[in-house]
């Protein structure tokens, strides 16, 4: 059996290859990139790495040939990639792939807010009617942009400045994510299962700062805005406000469209979503903010 993992070359991508080497044969590994020069350490380690664009129906075919199964990283254009995702499934039936597990969202019930659902949902529906088997991975806010962004910022200033309210979230880390899509991918079974992937508890952005200044011993206060004031604190850092691919401005990686309506979706208790999922399919306990912020409490004591 070979699996595709498509984004190999990003945060999620490379650690999930890193993973699937401790389960899997090199050579069962077909990593895709639109670079193969960012992935020649694992070319050298014997994986097939192999180019491939969402955007390019031709370079898809060959980057699939020959896959089984495959992760099909959600691209990075929030709002508008659903035509990515489209070619790439195209491509994967075509090419023989028999299982695609994709990397979701929660929260995808109801009239969510939140930019990134239509995107999310489309896909999945795209998904449901390839024809091929799927796995939904319904990721809920990655820990680790709290921890390496929004926490440094927030240490800075004095003040956590969220539209969010007491609205509650289970955030995940990363690596949870990844252990779970590598659960999926290298073991048989899951065929149209979705999974909520998300960390062991429901916090507030309220309880979340709160832990933050517990953990790095410094003040912060948490300041509730409207979207308009959301949108006026993002401006102030220099971000977008609509979304263009491979954005990354000040560590953070989005447009503040999608922020603000992530931030009204929690407020609104769209992302209040907890599940033991982590745990049902990797057999640990999801990390939990405090754990990840003591992890690294020197680094935010000194931010
Ligand atoms: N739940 C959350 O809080 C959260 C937060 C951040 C991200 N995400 C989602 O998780 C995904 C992975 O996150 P990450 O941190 O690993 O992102 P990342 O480091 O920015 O990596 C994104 C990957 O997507 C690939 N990609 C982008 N556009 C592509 C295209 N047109 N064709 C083929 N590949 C393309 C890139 O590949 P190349 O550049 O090598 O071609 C790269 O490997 C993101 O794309 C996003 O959908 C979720």
């Amino acid at each position: 059996m070979k699996l595709i993992v498509t984004g190999a070359s990003g945060n999620f991508g490379r650690a999930t290859a890193e993973c699937l080497l401790e389960r899997v044969p090199a050579d069962a590994l077909i990593l895709v990139t639109r670079d193969p020069r960012k992935l020649a350490d694992f070319a050298q380690r014997g994986c097939d790495v192999r180019r491939g664009d969402y955007g390019e129906p031709d370079s898809l075919a060959t980057a699939f040939a020959g896959g089984t199964k495959m992760l099909l990283m959600s691209a990075s254009k929030v709002g508008s990639r659903i035509p990515q995702h489209q070619r790439a499934i195209d491509a994967a039936v075509a090419a023989g792939v028999k299982h695609i597990v994709y990397t979701s969202y929660v929260g995808l019930d109801g009239p969510n807010p939140s930019l990134a659902v239509s995107d999310h949902r489309g896909t999945e529906e795209l998904l449901r009617q390839s024809g091929a088997h799927w796995t939904i991975l319904r990721n809920s806010q990655y820990i680790d942009a709290v921890i390496e962004a929004q926490a440094p910022h927030a240490l800075r200033a004095g003040r956590w400045i969220a539209s969010a309210g007491d609205g509650k979230i289970a955030q995940v880390s990363r690596d949870d994510c990844v252990a779970a899509a590598v659960a999926v991918l290298a073991e048989a079974g899951h065929e149209d299962q979705v999974y909520n992937i998300t960390g062991p508890e429901l916090l507030s952005f309220r309880e979340i700062a709160a832990i933050i200044a517990e953990v790095s011993g410094r003040p912060i206060e948490y300041v509730v805005v409207d979207d308009e004031g959301m949108y006026a604190f993002f401006d102030s850092l220099g971000i977008p406000r609509e979304a263009v691919p491979d954005q990354v401005v000040n560590a953070i990686p989005w447009s503040s469209d999608d922020m603000v309506s992530v931030e009204a979706a929690v407020r609104e208790g769209y992302l209040a979503v907890l599940t033991d999922d982590v745990e049902r399919l990797t057999g640990r306990k999801p990390k939990s903010i405090r754990e990840m912020a003591e992890e690294r409490r020197s680094e935010l004591a000194a931010a």
